[in-house]
């Protein structure tokens, strides 16, 4: 899709807001939007009016003003750009105008992520490709830095695109090793130094609990560590890390057919953190940033870990093995302490696709997110408001952190019996591994894929979630 700035093309879009005049209509197609059709401009609502004698113009609601976001402009904007597609309109002008609190930049930034969030589909794999009519989109807009600002959000579309893609390929495509070749491809000639741990190095640093998981896997484990250091390599790092589980059968703790269906998409997280830094490195934001990702399949064989075996950790925690499906915690357990003890980190962040429990308490549209600093995780709440990301809180209390204690190791990476509270079992797990450095814990298990229809502008499948809100926290901290 081909944007640019200000030039009147023969359609014309506008984002209203609730009760706003039609003026921009001429008296009588303005009489027959509001009397005839009662267009109001609620979120979405649209007046559709084009044809070969007529002004062109699709108008979208945007809301109430008063409690408009930058997210109701990239829905709105969405949702002209389906109209548009469905009447196979090629190009159109966007009138940008910023109304409540949102300002002039975010009006633009929201209206250019929804017309390119309409552009997404995956179908790699399909002979009959999507394709959209519409392919040009200019902005009417005053604001100076149009351009670069119209950038910077196709970088980060493109970023989130990234993520879509890794999460959609199927396990018998990705897995660990082709996931670091083509992470490193994707760097390449970029600032990104990616750095790839095979089997062997594994074993050498002594990430038994991620050697674990992948014991029963035909497919050699890797850890990748992607470094964008502007900074110089002495300053702090923010850390994301990512779980990477191409496939989770279960292990011995064997899913069943329908559960493991979608288990392609157990390297959501590892997916996003790739992406967030992808899109954290071709906007040139200037922090310190390194994405460590934990790639490994769990299934079964002769050799595979089974449910009981005790098992070590990186930082030399026993953890018995009470199930084999609860792999990713063991995964993060390595990957985390790797973080917080050798890459100077002042945040660590990590995304997993880690509880179906998750999916119960908040369900397919909110990310649970847990803590042990909650000035941190305030940070990354006003991003994710941003963003439309939305995200949950829970606790982390006294009562989980006895329950992951073990009877014959240091800790049990689940409870033999049923204690509910599944997500923040196994978040008081994973606070073992982080050694006190500020963390927060996105449990994207509900959020980052959708079966049938995506929410809002998202499409069918991989969301992308959450990286948007990861851009948007890095390039805000000061
Ligand atoms: N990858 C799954 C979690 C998951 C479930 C992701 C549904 C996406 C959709 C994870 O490894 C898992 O199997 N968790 C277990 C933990 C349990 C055995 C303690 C779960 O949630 O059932
Ligand atoms: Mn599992
Ligand atoms: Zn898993």
């Amino acid at each position: 899709m081909k944007l640019t700035i200000g030039e009147q093309l023969t359609t014309t879009v506008y984002l209203l807001p609730l009760e706003n005049k039609l003026d921009v209509l001429s008296d009588e197609v303005s009489d027959y939007a509001t009397n005839v059709l009662e267009f109001k401009g609620n979120i979405n609502e649209k007046f559709v009016y084009l044809g070969p004698n007529t002004d062109n113009v699709v108008i979208v609601g945007l809301g109430n003003k008063e409690d408009l976001t930058k997210d109701h402009y990239v829905q709105a904007a969405n949702t002209a750009a389906k109209v548009l597609n469905e009447q196979k309109v090629v190009s159109t002008s966007v009138q940008v105008t910023s109304y409540g609190a949102v300002d002039e930049n975010e009006a633009l930034a929201g209206t250019a992520e929804g017309f390119l969030q309409s552009d997404y589909s995956f179908d790699h794999y399909r002979k009959n490709k999507t394709i959209n009519s519409l392919t040009e989109v200019s902005f009417l807009t005053d604001l100076e830095n149009a351009d670069k600002l119209v950038e910077e959000v196709k970088n980060l579309v493109a970023s989130v695109n990234v993520t879509r893609d890794l999460v959609n390929t199927p396990a018998n495509d990705l897995y660990p090793e082709t996931l670091a070749n083509k992470v490193e491809e994707l760097f390449e000639d970029t600032k990104v130094e990616v750095e790839v741990f095979d089997k062997e190095a594994l074993e050498k640093l002594g990430a038994e609990a991620l050697l674990a998981v992948s014991q029963g896997s035909a497919k050699e484990p890797r850890m990748l560590v992607l470094k964008y250091l502007p900074l110089g390599d002495e300053e702090p790092v923010i850390s994301l890390v990512g779980k990477g589980v191409t496939y989770d059968s279960g292990g011995y703790a064997i899913k069943n057919a329908k559960g493991m269906a979608t288990m392609m998409t157990d390297m959501a997280g590892a997916g996003a953190m790739i992406g967030a830094l992808h899109a954290i490195a071709s906007n040139n934001v200037q922090q310190n940033v390194i994405a460590i990702i934990g790639a490994t399949e769990n299934l079964i064989s002769g050799e595979a870990f089974k449910n009981g075996d005790i098992i070590n950790t990186l930082k030399g925690t026993t953890v018995e093995v009470v199930n084999t499906d609860a792999e990713g915690r063991l995964v993060l357990a390595d990957i985390l302490y790797y973080a917080a003890t050798e890459l100077n980190s002042k945040y660590i962040i990590d995304a997993a696709t880690l509880t179906g429990a998750v999916i119960g308490a908040l369900g397919q549209n909110i990310s649970g997110v847990m803590t042990n600093n909650e000035d941190f995780l305030n940070k990354v709440t006003t991003a994710s408001k941003t963003t439309g990301e939305d995200i949950w809180q829970l606790p982390i209390t006294p009562e989980f952190r006895e329950k992951v204690k073990g009877d014959n190791a240091d800790l049990t990476n689940s409870a033999i019996n049923f204690v509910g509270g599944g997500t923040i079992f196994a978040a008081a797990f994973l606070e073992h591994f982080v050694e006190d450095v500020p963390w927060v814990h996105f449990d994207i298990a509900g959020t980052s894929y959708a079966k049938s229809k995506g929410n809002k502008y998202l499409p069918k499948g991989a969301s992308g979630i959450p990286v948007k809100t990861l851009y948007e926290f890095v390039k805000n901290l000061k």
